[in-house]
């Protein structure tokens, strides 16, 4: 089997691996989608389960993405493609781990909503970008307690922040991916929006305030 297809199918299954599943069944003895927001992510990791297993399904759910993304660097290395190809590689590799991670092979499918994996897929691609989002991300928190529509606003961000001069990609693949990325992330997040809009979505508890 040639290597870029062995690799590509690597960052779908690593993608696929359910942390917040194994982690609760492993250490709690529960399916995660059965509680909270039902969704199994680090957000829903941190409300069912607590900070620590919360962090490190967060943890690996943005190593996901990077290390799928990496992928397309070996690939590189190992001559399979050339410097051109490197960012349609990237960016095939990381899709392919948010996929796995929306839609687990290890998880009858059911996975989360690709949050912290585009996170860990654009670190790799465009950190400097991804560094404002993060500041986005806490600001849109702190101030209305919805990771949901703080992972939203983040995701626009990054599209929006890309036709600014400062953070304009060099190849406008990148731009077009980045309103591809927002548009999933929102379609993720449908129920949630829905719950946004009826007023019942579960905030953060934060300095004091349930
Ligand atoms: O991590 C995904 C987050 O944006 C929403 O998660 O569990 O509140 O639906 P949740």
């Amino acid at each position: 089997l040639p290597l870029i297809l062995v690799l590509l199918l690597a960052a779908y299954l690593i993608g696929s691996i359910p942390t917040a599943l194994w982690v609760g069944r492993r250490f709690f003895g529960l399916d995660i989608r059965e509680h909270g927001s039902g969704n199994a992510g680090a957000t829903n990791t941190f409300r069912v389960l607590g900070k620590k297993p919360g962090s490190v399904v967060m943890a690996i759910d943005i190593l996901k993405g990077w290390a799928a993304t990496m992928m397309a660097t070996v690939m590189l290395h190992q001559g399979a493609i050339e410097p051109g190809q490197l960012l349609y590689f990237q960016l095939a590799c990381g899709v392919l781990a948010v996929l796995g991670h929306i839609y687990p092979v290890f998880a009858q499918f059911r996975g989360g909503k690709g949050v912290a994996t585009v996170l860990g897929m654009m670190l790799a691609i465009a950190p400097a970008t991804v560094g404002v989002c993060i500041l986005v991300f806490l600001v849109v928190l702190v101030l209305f307690r919805y990771v949901s529509l703080a992972s939203m606003s983040a995701g626009v961000a990054f599209a929006l922040l890309q036709l600014l001069p400062a953070f304009r990609p060099q190849n406008p693949l990148l731009l077009y991916f980045g309103f591809v990325l927002a548009a999933l992330l929102i379609y993720t997040h449908r129920a949630n929006i829905g719950r946004l809009r009826a007023g019942n979505e579960s905030r953060v508890p934060m300095f004091g305030r349930k």
